[in-house]
């Protein structure tokens, strides 16, 4: 039986540290699985641009020995040339799995369905499970797991904010978050969120201040105001957001040195100062390092478990 990562509640507890324990293995160690994918090849179903997802993923596959061919928007047109379960059950005799970027949540779903292979989430409009496992190994780096520290994100309630909470609550951790009202997170979301928490120990917890929810937090988020796909919506989410950037002033609430983390790209200037960005305690680069290791691990979870010891 395959697995597919299509949500972060895909994945157990211990199947969240056992993905975080390869990624530290193949961090340290990249040499040991060179091999680890021969023979597979990976398709990217990608409807929006992508830098780090997409090279991240691809320069792991090859580093591991694996193939991989991106498939763009324009190239199959997934859903408008052909419906999207043809296209599955077509590439499904083709290739070992495939990582997708969507607009739509439901066209990945759609797409497992009918692919008999794994089918890995590289971003939709619900979730982003694999910028989340990257955010929570950077963070237990940087402040181990057994110091609790807490998370507090402030911006949009959209799919990295998602993911981030189902981690916190697979692993008992603390995330506060503020959002402006009507861009909280999906209710669904938050409500599968607390249910697992309170099986975990996890605390999640919602504000409406920004300056309440970074109160004494280990590390500040953010993310973008405007999401790829809601451009036409940027005059009025630039107005909705006004006071959820993340700058000096709004830092002076969190825990001294408290880290920066963002999973990027980040449009400096709003929701995120360009000082901020460049201060000492902006771990973002660390994050992104971090995708490349995470994905090596995602895939070694779903091929080759037995590839590092
Ligand atoms: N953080 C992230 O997913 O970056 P890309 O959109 O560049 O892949
Ligand atoms: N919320 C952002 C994340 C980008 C990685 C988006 O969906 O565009």
């Amino acid at each position: 039986m395959f697995k597919s990562l299509i949500s972060i509640n895909d994945l157990s507890t211990e199947e969240i540290r056992k993905i975080m324990e390869l990624a530290a293995k193949v961090k340290a160690r990249p040499q040991e699985v060179r091999d680890a994918l021969e023979g597979h090849i990976f398709g990217f179903i990608f409807e929006k641009p992508s830098t780090r997802t997409w090279v991240s993923f691809q320069a792991g596959i090859y580093s591991m020995g694996g193939g991989a061919i991106y498939l763009g928007p324009e190239d199959i047109k997934l859903g408008i040339r052909e419906e999207v379960r043809d296209v599955a059950r077509v590439l499904s005799r083709y290739l070992s799995g495939v990582v997708m970027r969507t607009f739509s949540h439901w066209t990945i779903t759609e797409f497992q369905d009918y692919f008999e292979k794994p089918v890995i989430n590289g971003l939709s409009d619900l979730e982003h499970p694999c910028q989340a496992l990257a955010d929570y190994m950077t963070l237990y780096e940087k402040i181990p797991a057994d110091k609790d520290p807490v998370l507090a994100f402030v911006g949009d309630g959209n799919n990295v904010l998602h993911s981030l909470m189902l981690v916190a609550a697979k692993l008992g951790a603390k995330i506060h978050y503020a959002t402006p009202k009507k861009y909280e997170p999906k209710p669904k979301l938050l409500a599968l969120a607390r249910q697992i928490a309170k099986k975990t120990g996890a605390v999640i917890e919602g504000f409406s201040d920004p300056a309440e929810a970074v109160k004494d937090a280990d590390a500040v988020y953010t993310d973008v105001w405007v999401s790829m796909g809601e451009e036409a919506m940027r005059q009025k989410k630039l107005k909705d957001f006004k006071g959820m950037q993340v700058n000096k002033e709004l830092l002076k609430n969190a825990k001294k040195d408290a880290l920066v983390m963002h999973c990027l790209p980040a449009h400096r200037g709003e929701e995120i100062t360009n000082d901020v960005m460049e201060s000492k305690n902006c771990v973002v680069f660390d994050e992104a390092e971090n995708r490349l290791h995470i994905q090596k691990a995602i895939l070694l979870y779903l091929f080759n478990q037995g590839a590092i010891q």
